[in-house]
């Protein structure tokens, strides 16, 4: 099994092998943590993203990192809530599932998650935290190539959440 472990932090600050961007299916950037890895990566990094088509819900593709410390940034793009009944959960489910595999693919051994949809989408923050922990668990299980896992909070509040979810889900 992978290391997994929450931690407060800004993830572009974090030197992985890859930060997962929360984007939107342009892929062009946006606010809250699609900005500021935009921001930090500098401009090169939307150049690269406009050959890449966009994405939809659920999927995921990969970049450079370019002025990052992290090597690659996998994009993906979360749900917006809509109560959860529109397929919300396995949507956000797919996010982390397809990011994961695509980092195995890319042999990548270190992956920072942001709190995907937690934000302008609206997710509510427990709810997706047992969804990302999860996930996250059951597919890394399968893709020993990826050693470490790592939930990038934003906040305390978040870091409390996400700490009490990884206890209860795996004491
Ligand atoms: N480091 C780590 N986490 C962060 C950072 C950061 N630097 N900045 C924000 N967060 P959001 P979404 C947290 O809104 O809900 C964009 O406009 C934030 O506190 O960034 O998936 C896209 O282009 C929250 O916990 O993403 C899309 O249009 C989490 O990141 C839309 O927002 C996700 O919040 C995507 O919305």
């Amino acid at each position: 099994m992978p290391q997994l472990h929450a931690i407060r932090a800004d993830i572009t600050k974090l030197q992985v092998d890859a930060i997962v961007n929360a984007a939107n299916s342009s892929l062009l950037g946006g606010g809250g943590v699609d900005g500021a890895i935009h921001r930090a990566a500098g401009p090169d990094l939307v150049h690269e993203c406009r050959l890449l088509g966009g994405c939809k819900t659920g999927q995921a593709k990969i970049t450079k990192g370019y002025r990052l410390p992290a090597s690659c940034i996998i994009h993906t793009v979360g749900p917006v809530w809509r109560g959860g009944l529109q397929g919300e959960p396995d949507l956000l489910a797919s996010c982390y599932r397809n990011s994961l595999e695509l980092a195995a693919s890319k042999q990548l051994h270190s992956l920072a998650f942001p709190s995907i949809s937690t934000g302008i989408y609206g997710y509510p923050l427990e709810l997706a935290a047992r969804v990302a922990v999860n996930t996250v668990r059951a597919v890394a299980a399968e893709h020993p190539v990826v050693e470490e896992v790592i939930f990038c909070c934003f906040s305390n509040t978040d870091l409390a959440v996400y700490e009490t979810v990884i206890r209860e889900l795996h004491p």
